[in-house]
């Protein structure tokens, strides 16, 4: 089995859905193991993995985000669609919209955020960390689907797990944020150095806190993302079955055999 695309469930997202023959394969990496399962959709392999583990079991600074996206590496996945429940930083987002994200303000404090922790040094490029080619495809299939896709759109990524006080959520409005959440980096920029494409679909849940009219709960953004996730799911399938593979994109480039991914030898993994 060799999946080309995969799909990284966030929260509420926790089943392959729509898979058939699927099975779960425990993947080996420098940095942890993962389970990932990967079944088959119009004659492509694809592979899914729950961000937070099976079951939710594992907050959003605590996501083994290294394993994760060298266990998709491993198993020869090029592409990636991921999910992401957010917070509304704007009213034209409604809960239930759908944003396309095209830019992250990071603001993330204790995360390992590198493949590339020691030398030989690697900048990865930033300039269009959500892949402009997979958002093409994704904005393509939502016009086929009739789907309403918010396109671009800048992710403040926060540490969590706690949800963001008032004068946060001002903040992240005055700097232009679109939508917050807790886990778009570091994985967007592992997939990057991986070489991956990689692409969000943001579910807005809620509006941010002090902009909400009652106390934000994990409860109700679970809620949501459940009565709307079948949105997302009719995007990310429509667009694995139009089945684009030629990747034009900078993606496969974005390190440029700088170095080999991962850690040098004697480096600790964890
Ligand atoms: N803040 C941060 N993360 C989130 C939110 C929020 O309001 N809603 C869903 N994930």
């Amino acid at each position: 089995m060799q999946p080309a695309f995969a799909i990284i469930g966030g929260t509420g997202v926790y089943d392959p859905a729509l898979l058939e023959g699927a099975q779960v394969q425990l993947v080996e990496t420098p940095y942890g193991s993962v389970q990932v399962t990967v079944g088959r959709y119009h004659n492509q392999d694809v592979a899914f993995l729950p961000r937070h583990g099976a079951g939710h079991s594992v907050p959003p600074h605590r996501v083994n985000y290294r394993a994760n996206l060298w266990a998709l590496k491993q198993l020869g996945v090029s592409q990636v669609l991921a999910t992401a429940a957010v917070g509304s930083l704007q009213h034209t987002y409604e809960p239930g919209s759908l944003v396309l994200v095209d830019g992250f303000l990071d603001f993330t404090k204790s995360r390992p955020i590198t493949f590339f922790d020691t030398g030989p040094v690697v900048h990865v490029d930033m300039t269009d960390p959500y892949c402009g080619r997979l958002r093409a495809q994704l904005r393509a299939a939502a016009g086929r689907l009739g789907l309403t896709l918010h396109d671009g759109g800048t992710y403040v990524c926060t540490e969590g797990p706690r949800f963001e006080t008032p004068q946060e959520i001002r903040f992240y409005q005055s700097i232009g944020g679109a939508v917050v959440g807790m886990t778009s980096v570091p994985e967007v920029v592992l997939a990057k150095e991986a070489e991956l494409c990689y692409a969000c679909v943001c579910m807005v849940t809620n509006y941010g806190a002090g902009i909400s009219p009652t106390p934000l709960t994990h409860e109700e953004v679970v809620a949501a993302m459940a009565a709307n996730v079948h949105r997302i799911r009719q995007l990310f399938f429509t667009v694995i079955e139009a089945g684009e593979h030629t990747r034009d994109c900078r993606c496969p480039q974005a390190v440029q055999g700088q170095r080999p991914l991962g850690p040098e030898k004697g480096e600790s993994a964890h």
